[in-house]
């Protein structure tokens, strides 16, 4: 196992997204409670990916690119362990969960992890890669079509795309509550978008990922309830979790309302419980996105 320095700040581009790329370090530690939801996806990638062009394939090496606390590389490592992974991630506290993931799950080398941008993958040799795979960051990352021309570089000829894309532009489940809750104060309240249309709107995303230069592409839509146990524990997670998008909402909460964070509160609680609680007080939230294979 080897590592590096960060070779990139940790900040978005001004104007880019209202998200902030640092904001991934401070979710790190609670990222557990998205991986619940999006661990049986990368199960789903992984085998699909390996269908198209098996890990087991001589010469392999698998790229996770933006591979937070490493939920799609522990997958590719169950079904192949002894597959050569490099895992890479803007976030030095993502990389730092994802390391403590293989160490935990006693990954099979070879595995390396790298803090890389997307952008600009350096380091990582044109057409040196067999499996260029990714989970939901190109959605919301800046410069998605730069990352996909990246992701299509370092792959070999013949080589696969496994890719994981949000189907949203906004995280509906947390917008839709945050809307109703602000609009008892401010009528016209309104909150920015908070990813790319062209990459999780399914149709632009296939375009896309042709322009990028990927051939055979295919789509598989997924509609995810995300479980709760109550309404408590979502609001544990939005108030107190630091999920970067959620904290764009926030901000636009009290920038445009002049007001704190607890002002808002009670309300928000009860949209998700009129919006999303189910019988025996479960809470299941509404989460689009897709997954993607393509060659190159
Ligand atoms: C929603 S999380 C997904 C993480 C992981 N792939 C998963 O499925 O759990 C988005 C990840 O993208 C990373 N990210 C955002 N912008 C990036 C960039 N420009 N380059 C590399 N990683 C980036 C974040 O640090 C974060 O770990």
């Amino acid at each position: 196992m080897s590592s590096t320095t960060p070779t990139t700040t940790d900040t978005a581009a001004p104007g880019e997204l209202p998200m902030r790329m640092d904001g991934w370090t401070h979710h790190a530690k609670t990222y557990s409670n998205v991986e619940r939801m999006t661990y049986p996806l990368a199960i789903e990638l992984a085998e699909w990916t390996d269908s198209v062009l098996p890990f087991t394939t001589p010469n392999s090496r698998v790229l996770d690119n933006g591979c937070g606390g490493g939920v799609l590389g522990s997958a590719i490592k169950s079904l192949c362990p002894t597959v050569p992974l490099l895992s890479t991630d803007v976030s030095a506290g993502m990389i730092s969960s994802a390391r403590a993931r293989a160490e935990k799950e006693h990954w099979h080398p070879p595995f390396e992890f790298k803090a890389l941008d997307a952008r600009d993958l350096d380091g990582v040799e044109s057409e040196s890669i067999t499996h260029s795979m990714s989970q939901y960051m190109i959605s919301l990352a800046p410069d998605p079509d730069q990352i996909a021309k990246e992701m299509h570089r370092i792959l070999k000829p013949g080589g696969v795309l496994g890719l994981g894309t949000w189907a949203m532009v906004d995280y509906e489940c947390f917008y839709d509550p945050m809307l109703i809750a602000a609009r008892e104060t401010i009528p016209d309240f309104d909150l920015p978008g908070l990813m790319h249309e062209k990459w999780t709107d399914i149709e632009k995303t296939k375009g896309a990922l042709k322009e990028a230069g990927f051939t055979d592409v295919q789509v598989r839509p997924k509609y995810i309830e995300w479980d709760y146990p109550d309404v408590e524990s979502v609001m544990h997670y939005v108030f107190e979790e630091g999920n970067p998008g959620v904290e764009a909402y926030k901000r636009s909460w009290v920038e445009q309302s002049g007001k704190g964070l607890d002002e808002i509160q009670p309300k928000f609680a009860r949209a998700v419980k009129e919006l999303y609680e189910k019988d025996g007080g479960k809470v299941l939230l509404p989460v689009k996105a897709a997954i993607w294979v393509a060659r190159k």
